[in-house]
């Protein structure tokens, strides 16, 4: 039984509060790495096969705190947030980015935590499909029956299902289904799903990204997994908010699985995008992220659990 005892927070409540390209920006953002593949040196924080990032979005001292995912180990997670200082209670809405256990699993649990009915989880209407991989057999990595849609409004949440972007605050937005526009990108070999009782291979349409759009700065595009391709990401970004600019990127790249002639193509399209930053880890993938030191220098650094990034500067 959860009660009552915050004030629920002031979210648009439909599609129609967000109008292309986005009237508004945020003063300020600041992202907080909550769970991560890879902790740093000497580190009190724990790591996880997943990713969950906390997104300050302000205006002035009006504050959105979104959680992008939630990993796939919830203790290790409330660990993570208890040594930061971030307090469950604190959260005001949940974005779930794409299907995937390791940044769903236990996302009932944290609503349960979290504790404010009502509390909005922002997803793709596909999420709860089956997804699996059937090599070397049948595993099935969507998600779990424990975090369906029953359980998420069981545990108190509003679940608001949304094929378009979706705004999260004045400034903030999610992507929506992200356009395939670059022939290298979003094929998403090896994962399937069911449709009409047949198994066909799953495109994952339901991969959506955050776009934080900064006052002096430009967009911050915050990612699960980047399904969809991170320059197709990244030209969604513009498109969606109007802003020219590309402060950073933020999050997984999914090149963990690409070929070393895809990583050369998606390091030169986001150069060509004009990024300015890239903080990437998660699936990136090793041989992507020595790419991507390579060509952004000191604008690249990999992600690490508990790494806190502000925007300005
Ligand atoms: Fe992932
Ligand atoms: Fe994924």
């Amino acid at each position: 039984m959860i009660s009552i005892t915050l004030p629920l927070p002031t979210l648009p409540t439909s599609d129609s509060s967000y109008t292309v390209p986005m009237k508004h920006t945020i003063t300020s953002l600041a992202v907080t790495v909550l769970a991560e593949d890879t902790v740093g040196f000497d580190t009190p924080f724990l790591g996880q096969h997943g990713i969950s990032l906390l997104i300050d979005a302000s205006v002035g001292s009006n504050r959105t705190r979104i959680l992008m995912d939630v990993g796939q180990h919830t203790d290790a997670l409330l660990h993570n947030m208890a040594l930061l200082e971030v307090a469950p209670a604190s959260i005001d809405v949940i974005v779930l980015t794409h299907c995937h256990y390791d940044h769903t699993r236990g996302v009932a649990r944290m609503i349960r935590e979290i504790g404010r009915s009502g509390l909005p989880v922002v997803a793709h209407p596909e999420i709860f499909r089956p997804n699996f991989e059937l090599t070397p057999q049948r595993k099935d990595i969507g998600v779990a029956r424990e975090d369906g849609a029953e359980a998420i409004r069981a545990a108190g949440a509003q679940l608001k299902l949304v094929r378009t972007p979706h705004s999260l605050a004045p400034g903030v937005v999610t992507s929506g289904e992200v356009a395939r526009t670059t022939p290298y990108e979003g094929e998403n070999a090896g994962l399937f799903t069911q449709r009409d009782g047949q198994t066909v291979p799953d495109p994952m349409m339901d991969d959506l990204s955050i776009y934080a759009a900064v006052e002096g700065c430009g967009v911050v595009v915050l990612t699960g997994c980047s399904h969809a391709g991170i320059v197709n990401i990244v030209r969604g970004a513009r498109e969606v908010t109007g802003m020219d600019q590309v402060a950073a990127v933020v999050g997984g790249l999914h090149l963990i699985v690409a070929g070393e002639q895809t990583i050369a193509r998606s390091v030169a399209g986001l150069q060509e995008e004009g990024v300015e930053q890239v903080c990437a880890g998660h699936c990136t993938g090793f041989a992507a992220q020595v790419a991507l030191q390579g060509a952004f220098g000191k604008q690249f650094a990999p992600l690490r659990t508990g790494q806190v990034l502000a925007w300005p500067g």
